[in-house]
Protein backbone atom coordinates (compact mmCIF):
# COMPACT_ATOMS: atom_id res chain seq x y z
CA UNK A 1 0.00 0.00 0.00
CA UNK A 2 2.52 2.37 0.99
CA UNK A 3 4.60 1.44 -1.84
CA UNK A 4 1.90 2.39 -4.21
CA UNK A 5 1.37 5.65 -2.93
CA UNK A 6 5.10 6.68 -2.55
CA UNK A 7 5.17 5.33 -6.66
CA UNK A 8 1.99 7.64 -7.52
CA UNK A 9 3.68 10.47 -5.51
CA UNK A 10 6.88 10.08 -7.50
CA UNK A 11 4.90 9.96 -10.70
CA UNK A 12 2.88 13.57 -9.90
CA UNK A 13 5.81 15.34 -8.77
CA UNK A 14 7.95 14.00 -12.14
CA UNK A 15 4.88 15.57 -14.03
CA UNK A 16 5.44 18.63 -12.60
CA UNK A 17 8.44 19.28 -13.00
CA UNK A 18 8.44 17.97 -16.58
CA UNK A 19 5.15 20.28 -17.49
CA UNK A 20 7.45 23.10 -15.42
CA UNK A 21 10.87 22.34 -17.72
CA UNK A 22 8.54 22.93 -21.02
CA UNK A 23 6.94 25.88 -19.65
CA UNK A 24 10.23 27.25 -19.14
CA UNK A 25 11.52 26.25 -22.39
CA UNK A 26 8.71 27.58 -24.12
CA UNK A 27 9.41 31.04 -22.45
CA UNK A 28 12.72 30.90 -23.88
CA UNK A 29 12.11 30.07 -27.31
CA UNK A 30 9.05 32.53 -27.43
CA UNK A 31 12.11 34.69 -26.57
CA UNK A 32 13.81 35.06 -29.97
CA UNK A 33 17.08 37.40 -30.31
CA UNK A 34 17.06 39.67 -33.14
CA UNK A 35 19.52 39.55 -35.58
CA UNK A 36 21.86 42.68 -35.91
CA UNK A 37 24.32 42.73 -38.19
CA UNK A 38 27.44 45.76 -37.49
CA UNK A 39 29.39 47.49 -40.44
CA UNK A 40 31.89 48.78 -39.05
CA UNK A 41 33.82 52.12 -40.92
CA UNK A 42 36.38 53.79 -38.43
CA UNK A 43 35.82 56.84 -36.94
CA UNK A 44 36.18 57.87 -33.39
CA UNK A 45 33.98 55.29 -31.76
CA UNK A 46 37.20 53.00 -33.23
CA UNK A 47 39.38 55.84 -32.59
CA UNK A 48 42.13 55.30 -29.76
CA UNK A 49 44.08 57.86 -28.11
CA UNK A 50 47.19 57.86 -25.83
CA UNK A 51 45.80 58.32 -22.61
CA UNK A 52 42.74 57.89 -20.67
CA UNK A 53 42.26 61.42 -20.93
CA UNK A 54 42.78 62.13 -24.81
CA UNK A 55 39.57 63.35 -26.28
CA UNK A 56 41.05 65.33 -28.89
CA UNK A 57 44.20 64.56 -30.85
CA UNK A 58 43.17 60.95 -30.83
CA UNK A 59 44.05 58.38 -33.74
CA UNK A 60 40.21 57.65 -35.62
CA UNK A 61 39.72 54.38 -37.40
CA UNK A 62 41.55 52.13 -35.81
CA UNK A 63 40.06 49.60 -33.28
CA UNK A 64 38.31 46.56 -35.25
CA UNK A 65 34.80 45.20 -35.60
CA UNK A 66 34.94 42.59 -33.46
CA UNK A 67 36.96 44.35 -30.81
CA UNK A 68 33.90 47.21 -30.56
CA UNK A 69 31.68 43.59 -30.19
CA UNK A 70 33.61 42.31 -27.79
CA UNK A 71 33.68 45.15 -25.78
CA UNK A 72 30.01 45.57 -25.31
CA UNK A 73 29.24 41.66 -23.75
CA UNK A 74 25.57 42.84 -22.83
CA UNK A 75 24.69 43.30 -26.48
CA UNK A 76 24.23 39.33 -26.21
CA UNK A 77 21.40 39.40 -24.27
CA UNK A 78 19.32 41.73 -26.59
CA UNK A 79 20.40 40.66 -30.02
CA UNK A 80 22.28 38.11 -31.90
CA UNK A 81 25.09 40.23 -33.01
CA UNK A 82 27.44 39.76 -36.14
CA UNK A 83 30.14 42.07 -37.90
CA UNK A 84 31.75 43.03 -40.68
CA UNK A 85 34.67 45.35 -41.17
CA UNK A 86 33.13 47.41 -44.08
CA UNK A 87 35.98 50.37 -44.24
CA UNK A 88 38.35 51.56 -41.89
CA UNK A 89 38.59 55.60 -42.11
CA UNK A 90 37.90 58.45 -40.24
CA UNK A 91 34.96 60.14 -42.13
CA UNK A 92 36.17 63.21 -43.41
CA UNK A 93 37.53 60.46 -46.29
CA UNK A 94 34.12 59.01 -46.95
CA UNK A 95 33.86 59.07 -50.89
CA UNK A 96 31.05 58.53 -53.20
CA UNK A 97 32.78 55.15 -53.56
CA UNK A 98 32.18 54.12 -50.17
CA UNK A 99 28.83 55.28 -50.24
CA UNK A 100 27.99 53.02 -52.89
CA UNK A 101 29.58 49.75 -51.53
CA UNK A 102 27.77 50.82 -48.38
CA UNK A 103 24.45 50.77 -50.10
CA UNK A 104 25.16 47.34 -51.53
CA UNK A 105 26.06 45.41 -48.51
CA UNK A 106 22.94 47.13 -46.45
CA UNK A 107 20.59 45.91 -49.33
CA UNK A 108 22.01 42.73 -49.69
CA UNK A 109 21.79 41.59 -46.80
CA UNK A 110 18.61 43.49 -45.46
CA UNK A 111 17.35 41.17 -48.16
CA UNK A 112 17.87 38.06 -46.45
CA UNK A 113 15.45 37.06 -43.97
CA UNK A 114 18.20 35.98 -40.99
CA UNK A 115 19.03 39.60 -40.86
CA UNK A 116 16.30 41.71 -38.91
CA UNK A 117 18.76 45.00 -38.92
CA UNK A 118 21.72 46.78 -39.25
CA UNK A 119 23.78 49.00 -37.19
CA UNK A 120 26.62 51.29 -38.90
CA UNK A 121 29.58 52.28 -36.91
CA UNK A 122 30.55 56.00 -38.56
CA UNK A 123 32.81 58.99 -38.01
CA UNK A 124 30.44 61.85 -37.05
CA UNK A 125 32.09 64.04 -39.32
CA UNK A 126 30.01 62.83 -42.32
CA UNK A 127 28.01 60.58 -40.48
CA UNK A 128 24.28 63.03 -41.18
CA UNK A 129 25.78 62.50 -44.87
CA UNK A 130 25.96 59.04 -44.53
CA UNK A 131 22.68 58.48 -43.01
CA UNK A 132 20.79 60.44 -45.60
CA UNK A 133 22.38 58.71 -48.60
CA UNK A 134 21.12 55.64 -47.36
CA UNK A 135 18.06 57.03 -46.61
CA UNK A 136 17.29 57.95 -49.77
CA UNK A 137 18.83 54.44 -51.43
CA UNK A 138 17.98 51.68 -48.60
CA UNK A 139 15.56 49.60 -50.37
CA UNK A 140 13.65 47.65 -46.99
CA UNK A 141 11.68 48.60 -44.28
CA UNK A 142 14.03 47.17 -41.32
CA UNK A 143 15.97 49.38 -39.16
CA UNK A 144 19.44 51.34 -40.16
CA UNK A 145 20.68 52.99 -37.78
CA UNK A 146 24.20 54.69 -37.97
CA UNK A 147 26.13 55.53 -34.68
CA UNK A 148 29.41 56.77 -33.37
CA UNK A 149 30.87 58.41 -30.64
CA UNK A 150 32.82 62.10 -29.75
CA UNK A 151 35.55 60.29 -26.98
CA UNK A 152 38.00 57.46 -28.50
CA UNK A 153 37.28 54.17 -27.10
CA UNK A 154 40.14 54.71 -25.08
CA UNK A 155 39.35 57.85 -23.09
CA UNK A 156 37.30 57.65 -19.93
CA UNK A 157 34.19 57.89 -19.98
CA UNK A 158 34.14 56.86 -23.49
CA UNK A 159 30.28 57.13 -25.05
CA UNK A 160 31.11 54.62 -27.64
CA UNK A 161 30.52 51.27 -25.72
CA UNK A 162 26.42 52.86 -24.81
CA UNK A 163 26.01 54.30 -27.84
CA UNK A 164 26.78 51.16 -29.80
CA UNK A 165 24.24 48.83 -27.09
CA UNK A 166 21.62 51.65 -28.09
CA UNK A 167 22.24 51.11 -31.31
CA UNK A 168 21.74 47.50 -31.86
CA UNK A 169 18.56 47.51 -29.09
CA UNK A 170 17.23 50.19 -31.89
CA UNK A 171 18.13 48.15 -34.84
CA UNK A 172 16.35 44.95 -33.22
CA UNK A 173 13.53 46.50 -31.71
CA UNK A 174 10.25 46.08 -34.58
CA UNK A 175 9.25 50.05 -32.82
CA UNK A 176 11.94 51.07 -35.09
CA UNK A 177 10.18 49.47 -38.46
CA UNK A 178 9.48 51.46 -41.18
CA UNK A 179 11.01 54.87 -39.83
CA UNK A 180 13.90 55.61 -42.54
CA UNK A 181 17.56 55.26 -41.62
CA UNK A 182 17.80 56.35 -37.83
CA UNK A 183 20.67 58.17 -35.81
CA UNK A 184 21.56 56.89 -32.30
CA UNK A 185 24.24 58.81 -29.76
CA UNK A 186 23.49 60.01 -26.57
CA UNK A 187 20.53 58.15 -26.08
CA UNK A 188 18.42 60.03 -28.45
CA UNK A 189 17.29 59.04 -31.49
CA UNK A 190 17.12 61.25 -34.52
CA UNK A 191 16.19 61.23 -38.22
CA UNK A 192 18.67 61.26 -41.14
CA UNK A 193 16.93 63.76 -43.40
CA UNK A 194 17.16 66.41 -40.53
CA UNK A 195 20.01 65.74 -38.09
CA UNK A 196 23.17 67.07 -38.49
CA UNK A 197 25.96 67.17 -35.78
CA UNK A 198 26.05 71.05 -34.18
CA UNK A 199 28.99 71.09 -32.01
CA UNK A 200 32.69 70.21 -33.32
CA UNK A 201 33.36 68.20 -29.61
CA UNK A 202 31.06 67.61 -27.21
CA UNK A 203 28.70 64.59 -26.87
CA UNK A 204 25.58 65.83 -27.09
CA UNK A 205 25.79 67.46 -30.69
CA UNK A 206 23.44 65.89 -33.11
CA UNK A 207 20.64 67.49 -33.43
CA UNK A 208 17.49 67.95 -35.36
CA UNK A 209 17.34 71.86 -34.21
CA UNK A 210 14.28 73.33 -35.07
CA UNK A 211 12.12 70.31 -36.22
CA UNK A 212 13.10 68.37 -33.23
CA UNK A 213 14.26 64.59 -32.30
CA UNK A 214 12.38 61.51 -32.95
CA UNK A 215 12.45 60.20 -29.37
CA UNK A 216 14.76 58.25 -26.90
CA UNK A 217 16.34 55.45 -26.01
CA UNK A 218 15.71 55.04 -21.87
CA UNK A 219 16.17 51.98 -19.65
CA UNK A 220 16.86 50.05 -23.12
CA UNK A 221 13.80 50.82 -24.44
CA UNK A 222 12.90 53.09 -27.55
CA UNK A 223 10.39 55.93 -26.80
CA UNK A 224 8.91 57.56 -30.26
CA UNK A 225 7.32 61.15 -30.45
CA UNK A 226 7.25 61.65 -34.08
CA UNK A 227 7.85 60.39 -37.46
CA UNK A 228 9.49 62.02 -40.62
CA UNK A 229 6.96 62.84 -42.92
CA UNK A 230 8.83 63.12 -46.36
CA UNK A 231 9.71 59.94 -48.31
CA UNK A 232 12.52 57.31 -47.59
CA UNK A 233 13.92 54.06 -48.18
CA UNK A 234 11.40 51.46 -50.04
CA UNK A 235 9.41 54.91 -50.85
CA UNK A 236 11.69 56.33 -53.03
CA UNK A 237 12.77 56.44 -57.10
CA UNK A 238 16.21 56.16 -56.08
CA UNK A 239 18.04 52.56 -56.59
CA UNK A 240 21.79 52.85 -56.99
CA UNK A 241 22.81 48.17 -57.09
CA UNK A 242 23.77 48.75 -60.42
CA UNK A 243 25.96 52.22 -60.40
CA UNK A 244 29.43 51.71 -59.92
CA UNK A 245 29.52 55.91 -60.44
CA UNK A 246 27.87 58.99 -59.09
CA UNK A 247 27.51 62.21 -60.90
CA UNK A 248 29.76 64.84 -59.68
CA UNK A 249 28.13 67.32 -57.98
CA UNK A 250 29.89 70.40 -55.82
CA UNK A 251 29.03 72.64 -53.04
CA UNK A 252 30.24 76.89 -53.31
CA UNK A 253 29.85 78.56 -49.67
CA UNK A 254 29.11 82.19 -49.93
CA UNK A 255 30.24 84.89 -47.85
CA UNK A 256 30.85 88.81 -47.95
CA UNK A 257 32.98 89.76 -50.81
CA UNK A 258 32.94 86.46 -52.37
CA UNK A 259 33.43 86.23 -56.20
CA UNK A 260 33.16 83.60 -59.19
CA UNK A 261 36.29 81.76 -58.57
CA UNK A 262 35.09 78.88 -57.15
CA UNK A 263 32.00 78.32 -59.23
CA UNK A 264 34.11 78.68 -61.98
CA UNK A 265 36.66 76.24 -61.08
CA UNK A 266 34.36 73.52 -59.54
CA UNK A 267 32.49 74.24 -63.44
CA UNK A 268 35.91 73.44 -65.02
CA UNK A 269 36.50 70.46 -63.09
CA UNK A 270 34.04 68.76 -64.94
CA UNK A 271 30.79 69.17 -62.03
CA UNK A 272 27.35 67.93 -62.96
CA UNK A 273 25.68 69.95 -60.63
CA UNK A 274 26.63 72.78 -58.33
CA UNK A 275 24.74 73.82 -54.91
CA UNK A 276 25.63 77.20 -53.90
CA UNK A 277 25.33 77.76 -50.08
CA UNK A 278 24.11 81.54 -50.24
CA UNK A 279 23.99 83.42 -47.94
CA UNK A 280 20.75 84.41 -46.05
CA UNK A 281 17.90 83.36 -47.65
CA UNK A 282 19.90 81.76 -50.31
CA UNK A 283 20.63 84.79 -51.90
CA UNK A 284 23.30 85.37 -54.34
CA UNK A 285 25.98 88.16 -54.44
CA UNK A 286 26.11 90.15 -57.66
CA UNK A 287 29.75 88.98 -58.50
CA UNK A 288 28.19 85.49 -58.40
CA UNK A 289 25.00 85.21 -60.47
CA UNK A 290 26.79 85.38 -63.56
CA UNK A 291 28.72 82.91 -63.31
CA UNK A 292 25.86 80.46 -61.90
CA UNK A 293 23.72 81.63 -64.54
CA UNK A 294 26.50 80.85 -66.93
CA UNK A 295 27.41 77.42 -65.61
CA UNK A 296 23.26 76.60 -66.05
CA UNK A 297 23.48 78.09 -69.25
CA UNK A 298 26.52 75.18 -70.09
CA UNK A 299 24.03 72.50 -68.64
CA UNK A 300 25.18 72.19 -64.83
CA UNK A 301 22.12 71.60 -62.85
CA UNK A 302 22.25 74.78 -60.31
CA UNK A 303 20.75 74.29 -56.27
CA UNK A 304 20.47 77.52 -54.29
CA UNK A 305 20.62 76.52 -50.67
CA UNK A 306 21.73 78.52 -47.91
CA UNK A 307 24.88 78.18 -45.11
CA UNK A 308 22.23 79.35 -42.15
CA UNK A 309 21.50 76.05 -41.92
CA UNK A 310 17.46 76.35 -40.59
CA UNK A 311 14.61 77.57 -42.45
CA UNK A 312 13.74 77.25 -46.33
CA UNK A 313 14.98 78.56 -49.44
CA UNK A 314 11.53 80.04 -50.73
CA UNK A 315 11.47 79.71 -54.46
CA UNK A 316 11.69 82.57 -56.18
CA UNK A 317 12.05 84.62 -53.53
CA UNK A 318 16.31 85.91 -53.15
CA UNK A 319 16.21 85.01 -57.29
CA UNK A 320 14.29 84.22 -60.10
CA UNK A 321 14.85 80.64 -60.18
CA UNK A 322 12.26 80.05 -63.20
CA UNK A 323 13.89 82.74 -65.43
CA UNK A 324 17.19 81.28 -64.54
CA UNK A 325 15.76 77.70 -64.27
CA UNK A 326 17.66 77.29 -60.93
CA UNK A 327 16.36 74.69 -58.19
CA UNK A 328 15.97 75.65 -54.52
CA UNK A 329 17.10 73.12 -51.68
CA UNK A 330 14.10 73.38 -49.29
CA UNK A 331 15.17 73.37 -46.11
CA UNK A 332 17.89 70.74 -46.52
CA UNK A 333 21.75 71.59 -45.97
CA UNK A 334 23.91 72.29 -48.96
CA UNK A 335 25.69 69.02 -47.79
CA UNK A 336 22.78 66.99 -48.11
CA UNK A 337 21.56 68.94 -50.70
CA UNK A 338 24.06 67.97 -52.97
CA UNK A 339 23.47 64.18 -51.93
CA UNK A 340 19.95 64.31 -53.39
CA UNK A 341 21.02 66.23 -56.26
CA UNK A 342 23.57 63.36 -57.39
CA UNK A 343 20.88 60.93 -57.06
CA UNK A 344 18.03 63.22 -58.90
CA UNK A 345 20.97 63.38 -61.60
CA UNK A 346 21.17 59.56 -61.67
CA UNK A 347 16.98 60.04 -63.18
CA UNK A 348 16.89 63.29 -64.70
CA UNK A 349 18.36 66.74 -66.18
CA UNK A 350 14.57 67.99 -65.88
CA UNK A 351 14.61 70.82 -63.59
CA UNK A 352 11.00 70.63 -62.78
CA UNK A 353 11.49 66.79 -62.31
CA UNK A 354 14.28 67.65 -59.63
CA UNK A 355 12.55 70.35 -57.95
CA UNK A 356 9.77 68.37 -57.15
CA UNK A 357 12.60 65.52 -55.30
CA UNK A 358 13.32 68.22 -53.25
CA UNK A 359 9.84 68.81 -52.06
CA UNK A 360 9.23 65.03 -51.75
CA UNK A 361 12.63 63.86 -50.20
N1 LIG B 1 37.90 62.07 -37.87
C1 LIG B 1 36.55 62.26 -37.39
C2 LIG B 1 35.62 61.23 -38.06
O1 LIG B 1 36.08 60.10 -38.33
C3 LIG B 1 36.48 62.08 -35.92
C4 LIG B 1 35.16 62.47 -35.40
C5 LIG B 1 34.36 61.29 -34.89
O2 LIG B 1 34.30 60.19 -35.47
O3 LIG B 1 33.66 61.53 -33.92
O4 LIG B 1 34.45 61.58 -38.31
Amino acid sequence: MLFRQTARSAAALFGFLFCLALAAQAQTASVKLPNVTILATGGTIAGTGATSTTTVGYTAATVGVQALIQAVPEMTKIANVSGEQVFQIASENMGNEHWLTLAKRVNTLLAQSNVDGIVITHGTDTLEETAYFLNLVVKSKKPVVLVGSMRPSTAMSADGPANLYNAVLLAGSQDAVGRGVLVVLNDQINGARDVSKTNTTSLDTFKTTELGMLGYIVGGKPFFYRATTRKHTVDTEFDVMNLSVLPQVEVAYAHANVGPVAIDALVASGAKGLVHAGVGDGSLPAKVRPALSAARKKGVLIVRSSRVGQGIVARNGEANDDELDFVVGDNLSPQKARILLMLALTKTTNTRDIQKMFWTY
